[in-house]
């Protein structure tokens, strides 16, 4: 559903490095359960796609599935009581082929872990072991995943060390976790998680643990990372400042289904879906005097807006499991069929109830080959 009102994708910034996707999720369902009643719909129905050289950033509430997401990919739900219900997570390996994440043998999935694919977590502390030195552990990860001998594994852990920008590094190894701080335990494990060279790197809020000017740096190393390996980050993070700031990509989940999908600027400019435009309103903006904070209820609590943004039309409302369905709603006879992810302007999908006037809707497969022109991305970082 494309409509006049269409961005203009031609002049600013650039497409990904390749023009097939790194990775892409076609409607994801995960659920949990819980021991008594109906199981937990964690995840229902998620569809994104990331490129190489990009950075999606998954934006959303606690618990609305993005760390699901996140580990559905490396297949780490514990099942039970997690169970895949249904969905494909294709992956483009280093030789061109794609598989389906969820689809492989084990041995296959163990191999893409840590290889093809890292994933760094919020607190480093659950993923370093205390008892044994950094380099013991960064050295260990390196032989699993590399066919290389102790002395070689050795070295591309120094380097790996000296890339995360940890001073003295061939000295460091030696360390053990609680012998380095905060930021600098981050920077361990994103060397252990980059050793590898991973061509796609989960970051589930990597920086929130992290004083402001050590998020700043771990950000910029990220970025910098980035670019060196063509690799693609998933963004996990709450701070909307953040994703202005390195987002090629955002993805905006609510309720376990990606609700919004676009570019970072032309989410920030124009945001369509309530639950976004609530998030966007609560940023309190420097330069704003005394004015209360908008509450995301209120936004939503304002009917008829949606109706007005460019590209909505008559009759097609945003899905928002809080609000009675739509009189006109068309039931499907599907899995989440109420629900439509629905290219609303030119690359940019919004979740929208399935009315008469959507009836025929295909559900979208979110795709954007998209990433910001250098000089925008992480401009204040770089330059300090
Ligand atoms: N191992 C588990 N057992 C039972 N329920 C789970 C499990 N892991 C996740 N869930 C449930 O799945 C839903 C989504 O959780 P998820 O961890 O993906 O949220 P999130 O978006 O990452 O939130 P946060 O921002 O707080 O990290 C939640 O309702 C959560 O309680
Ligand atoms: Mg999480």
């Amino acid at each position: 559903m494309n409509t006049d009102t269409q961005p203009d994708t031609a002049n600013q910034g650039s497409m990904a490095s390749t023009d097939k996707p790194l990775m892409r999720i076609t409607d994801l369902a995960v659920s949990f359960d819980n021991g008594k009643g109906p199981r937990i719909q964690a995840v229902d129905g998620v569809r994104l796609s990331v490129y190489p050289g990009q950075t999606l950033a998954v934006v959303g509430e606690s618990g609305c599935g993005k760390s699901v997401t996140a580990l559905s990919t490396l297949r780490l739900i514990p099942t039970p009581p997690g169970r895949y219900d249904r969905g494909t997570i294709d992956f483009r390996l280093g030789d061109g082929r794609v598989v389906d994440l969820l689809d492989i043998d084990d041995g296959a999935i163990r191999r893409i872990r840590g290889n093809d694919i890292a994933m760094i977590f919020q607190e480093p502390m659950t993923s370093l072991n205390p008892v044994f030195s950094v380099g013991d552990q960064i050295i260990e990860a390196i032989e699993l995943h590399q066919n290389v001998r102790r002395a070689e594994a050795r070295s591309i852990a120094v380097t790996a060390m000296a890339d995360v920008g940890i001073p003295e590094p061939a000295s460091r190894l030696r360390a053990y976790p609680h012998q380095f701080s905060g930021g600098m335990r981050q920077r361990v494990m994103i060397a252990m998680a980059l050793a590898c060279k991973p061509r796609l790197l989960l970051a589930d809020e990597p920086s929130t643990a992290l004083d402001v000017t050590i998020q700043a740096q771990i950000l910029e190393l990220l970025a910098g990372l980035k670019a060196a390996h063509d690799m693609a980050i998933m963004l996990i993070t709450h701070d909307l400042g953040v994703v202005a700031q390195n987002a090629d990509i955002v993805c905006v989940m609510y309720a376990g289904r990606v609700v919004e999908y676009a570019r970072v600027d032309h989410l920030f400019a124009h945001p369509m879906h309530p639950y976004t435009r609530g998030l966007l309103e609560c940023i309190p903006r420097l330069g704003d005097r005394g004015d209360r904070l908008v509450t995301i209820n209120e936004t939503i609590d304002r009917p008829g807006e949606f109706e007005q943004l460019p590209g909505a039309r008559d009759g097609v409302r945003p899905w928002w499991p809080w609000h009675d369905p739509p009189p006109d709603l068309v039931r499907r006879d599907e899995p989440a069929g109420d629900y439509a992810l629905v290219e609303i302007r030119t690359g940019h999908w919004v979740g929208l109830w399935r009315t008469a006037a959507l009836a025929d809707a295909a559900q979208g497969l979110p795709d954007l080959a998209w990433t910001r022109p250098e000089s925008t991305a992480h401009s204040q970082g770089a330059q300090t």
